[in-house]
């Protein structure tokens, strides 16, 4: 492994900023603060800030099964560009991640092509528990509440009690079916995409968040709610703080509000969709009170030319995975976050929740997965195109100030000034039992 030193840098630990070098050696962090010792190779990095690279939880990475949409090296590259060194990929691809048949082909597939680490979640079907409890290394089970893209609805309760008492980490989709199922009746006919977010309304949230955390208190599971987008659900979980039962938000549901379907219609139709300002504001609030502790991206591509079909017949899913820091940089330099917030969200507390091996924090012995940043950088979103391969972005023009220029894996440079290390592979992560 190629061993390095970042001097000059200004480094984000999980104990405050420190100014100085960061050391890597056998692809490990090995020193941080002086370096004197001279290593192979050495780059100054007066001027930038070291993040721990970003662990997105939640991504669709399509493959197999929707190359028009992405594949796990398109992916992967907008992920390695946004300064993002693992991700955890979806089973709604095709074939979907059922069973451990399907689990290998998508390790092959991912391992031939990520530019970043990777985990994988299998997903929960009427009939697959058997196969969920036999698969090895695993991040954990995601389970759909609530119909969305793929055909992984799964709304029997009896289920979910069992999947529980398998004692996995469990990611839960929560919209309730059935809400969503009344509204779709009652606003049949109208194509203005405004329309999703009473379709799939707060109510559908709240209920299935409430639904699935009352399961989770019965068995002690450990549940975590990916995309919260209500104040309801904010509020539901703070009545069931515990260690157990974890959540995220996305950075559309950060940064958008139902506002965004005027200009960009479909562009921002998404599960759960898009909330009112007060929803948002209480994302936020429950970001910093620590009830929510992960910023993911929910990145979920689909061409432009089935985002221009009419409302219905449009998929939901917006990409993300290179906004992600750039979007919360940009709160940063506003004064809204902190860096060590960013890296808290985006790196040290996913890898805590998913008890991944090794990563996470910028700290002697952890793995040298780093993003390196440009506080003072100002772009435009999509000014030089985009990676992922759908080719838009529901912030494009966005002026944004802060951006990820340099993504360091296990020690190896991936990129560096918008140049792809196009023959470095990631490797799928490992979990403490
Ligand atoms: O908007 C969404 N798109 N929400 C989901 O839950 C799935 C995702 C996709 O895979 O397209
Ligand atoms: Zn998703």
């Amino acid at each position: 492994m190629i061993d390095l030193v970042l001097r000059n840098a200004t480094i984000v630990t999980p104990t405050g900023l420190v100014n100085g070098d960061l050391g890597i050696l056998g692809g490990k962090i090995y020193k941080i603060g002086k370096v004197t010792e001279k290593f192979a190779r050495e780059k100054d990095c007066s001027g930038l800030f070291i993040l721990p690279g970003a662990i997105d939880m939640h991504v669709h990475f399509r493959d197999p099964g929707f190359p028009a949409k992405e594949d796990f090296g398109t992916g992967s590259a907008a992920a390695a560009f946004g300064g993002v060194t693992t991700v955890f990929d979806m089973p709604n691809t095709n074939p979907p991640t059922l069973t451990i048949k399907a689990l290998e082909e998508k390790r092959k597939i991912a391992a031939a092509k990520s530019h970043v680490n990777f985990g994988l979640y299998m997903g929960l079907a009427q009939d697959n528990l058997e196969e969920i409890n036999l698969a090895h290394g695993i991040a954990g089970v995601k389970a759909f509440m609530g119909s969305t893209t793929g055909n992984l609805l799964v709304c029997d309760l009896n289920v979910y009690e069992k999947l529980f008492e398998l004692g996995k980490f469990v990611i839960v989709h929560a919209e309730d079916e059935h809400v969503i199922k009344e509204n779709t009746k009652k606003y049949a006919g109208t194509e203005n995409t405004s329309v999703h977010s009473l379709i799939r309304s707060p109510k559908a949230a709240y209920q299935a968040v409430k639904t699935i955390l009352h399961l989770a208190k019965k068995y002690n599971a450990r549940v975590h709610v990916t995309h919260l987008s209500t104040e309801l659900e904010v509020e539901e979980l703070r009545k069931f703080k515990s260690e157990k039962v974890t959540a995220d938000c996305t950075t559309h549901h950060l940064y958008l509000t139902q506002a965004a379907y005027a200009e960009r219609g479909n562009f921002v139709k998404v599960n759960p969709p898009l909330r009112t300002n007060d929803d948002r504001q209480a994302l936020w609030k429950g970001l910093k009170e620590g009830l929510l502790q992960a910023v993911t991206t929910d990145h979920a591509p689909h061409t432009k030319a089935e985002k221009e079909q009419p409302y219905s017949l449009a998929p939901s899913g917006v990409p993300g995975v290179e906004t992600l820091l750039p979007l919360l940089l940009e709160s940063v330099n506003h004064g809204e976050l902190t860096l060590r917030d960013v890296a808290q969200f985006t790196s040290t507390n996913p890898a805590a929740l998913l008890r991944i091996k090794g990563k996470g924090k910028i700290e002697a012995g952890y793995d040298a997965d780093l993003a390196i940043v440009d506080m003072s950088k100002e772009m435009t979103v999509g000014q030089n195109g985009y990676k992922t391969k759908c080719g838009w972005s529901p912030y494009s023009g966005w002026r944004l100030k802060g951006w990820p220029v340099v993504t360091v894996i296990e020690g190896n440079i991936v990129c560096e000034n918008g140049e792809l290390n196009a023959k470095f592979r990631g490797r799928e992560v490992t979990y403490e039992s």
